[in-house]
């Protein structure tokens, strides 16, 4: 986790006392805070958030809704991100752009109740790893033809970057708009840090494998790969993966279509190729959503995302029959850092004057990153 200034201001309630609480009690003080600052604050849930936290949540989305949520709200004063790192700094940009700022003549705190929620995936690409790529990428082909597109999923560096050269910011959501847009611009993508959605998109869009070299950042050169691959190649991926998604197997998928008659398979595009190859719907935690509210009563799903959403669904959809599509339980431990004694602790001590945990990226990096999450926002989500 890079690139943010996190103020360290004294807290008026140290975190300890709020471990002893009850949930019940926890949940009040919560609704307390919501009541007294009203509009001025907007609590942000991601989909993989446990129940509890959703429920006291006034937004809830996927990575792309949130990040038009964070740019789109005029009312709120403060934002409480339950999600992970990389989200609260990109909330932080939209809401803290300059036009926004000058208009409400104040910053708003954006502030991450744990700031242990980070995500293994965004800290596969570090900054200087992408620069020594583009360095020598550029003495191989013509550096100029070559956009860069970050899944939002990655730190805030990794946005300016793209920023500076011409790229875009993609969610699960847009990524097929995103790379796209890119293609019509020059002649290579270089995608990071998620080589499944890298992978999984060029695929629908017919750009053959044998395109998209793995550019390891721990290989000596070329990213592993020889000169011609990097010449022959239409989209570079970056060797990276999500821990929770990769659970998902091929013979997960198999294992259901062959004692499940009719079951529809339902994942995430972060799923290895031969997973989403297999899949009937393939798409982002809102895609995800909507697919299994559109479904008629009786529809069999079995889900390849995060636990506590597919428990969710299961719960909210008693007339369907929803299944976890790995047998073994893979959870998002980062986004389950965010509890009710971080997210109380983090509500108090904002509505007392001393916000604990604000997220806040540095101008200049901030200035780039924006040019980059404008055109994702522009490119929409689906
Ligand atoms: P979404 O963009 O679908 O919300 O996914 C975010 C994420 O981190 C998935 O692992
Ligand atoms: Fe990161 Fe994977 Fe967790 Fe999403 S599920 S936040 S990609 S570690």
């Amino acid at each position: 986790m890079t690139s943010v200034l996190e103020t360290a201001q004294s807290e008026t309630y140290p975190f300890e006392a709020y471990k002893k609480l009850s949930p019940d009690e926890l949940r009040e003080r919560i609704l307390a805070v919501k009541r007294e600052m009203g509009p001025r604050l907007l609590i942000l849930g991601h989909h993989y958030q446990r129940d509890e936290v959703i429920e006291l949540s006034d937004l809830q989305g996927d990575s792309y809704r949130l990040s038009a949520l964070a740019a789109e709200n005029e009312a709120c004063r403060a934002i409480i991100f339950c999600g992970v790192h990389f989200m609260a700094e990109t909330a932080d940009i939209l809401a803290n752009r300059p036009e926004k700022v000058a208009q409400r003549g104040e910053r708003i705190p954006v502030i991450l109740p744990d700031m242990k929620a980070g995500c293994s995936m965004a800290d596969m690409a570090e900054i200087d790893q992408v620069e020594e790529c583009w360095q020598q990428l550029s003495q191989v082909i013509d550096i100029s033809e070559v956009i860069p597109v970050t899944y939002v999923n990655s730190s805030a560096k990794l946005k300016a970057f793209c920023g500076r050269h011409g790229g875009t910011v993609c969610t699960s959501a847009n990524a097929d708009v995103a790379l796209q847009w890119a293609l019509s611009r020059g002649r290579r993508v270089l995608f990071f840090p998620d080589q499944h959605l890298g992978r999984n998109t060029a695929l629908k869009m017919g750009i053959p494998l044998e395109a998209m070299p793995v550019w390891d950042p721990y290989a000596r050169e070329l990213g592993g790969n020889s000169r011609e691959a990097i010449e022959k190649s239409t989209v570079i991926l970056w060797k990276g993966h999500c821990s929770v998604h990769q659970i998902f197997r091929p013979e997960h998928v198999d294992y259901f279509r062959a004692n499940y008659p009719g079951i529809k398979i339902l994942v995430h595009p972060e799923c290895m190729k031969e997973v989403v190859e297999k899949a009937d719907v393939v798409g982002s935690t809102g895609r995800i959503i909507r697919a299994v509210e559109e479904a008629p009563p009786g529809t069999k799903w079995a889900i390849g995302t995060e636990l506590h959403l597919v428990n969710r669904l299961k719960k909210k959809h008693p007339e369907q029959e929803i299944y976890f599509l790995a047998p073994v339980v893979c959870m998002c431990s980062t986004m389950y850092r965010i509890d009710l004694p971080h997210l109380c602790w983090a509500a108090e001590n904002l509505a007392a004057g001393t916000p604990v945990n604000v997220i806040r990226v540095d101008d200049a990096t901030a200035k780039d990153a924006l040019v980059a999450l404008e055109r994702m926002l522009e490119l929409k989500g689906r």
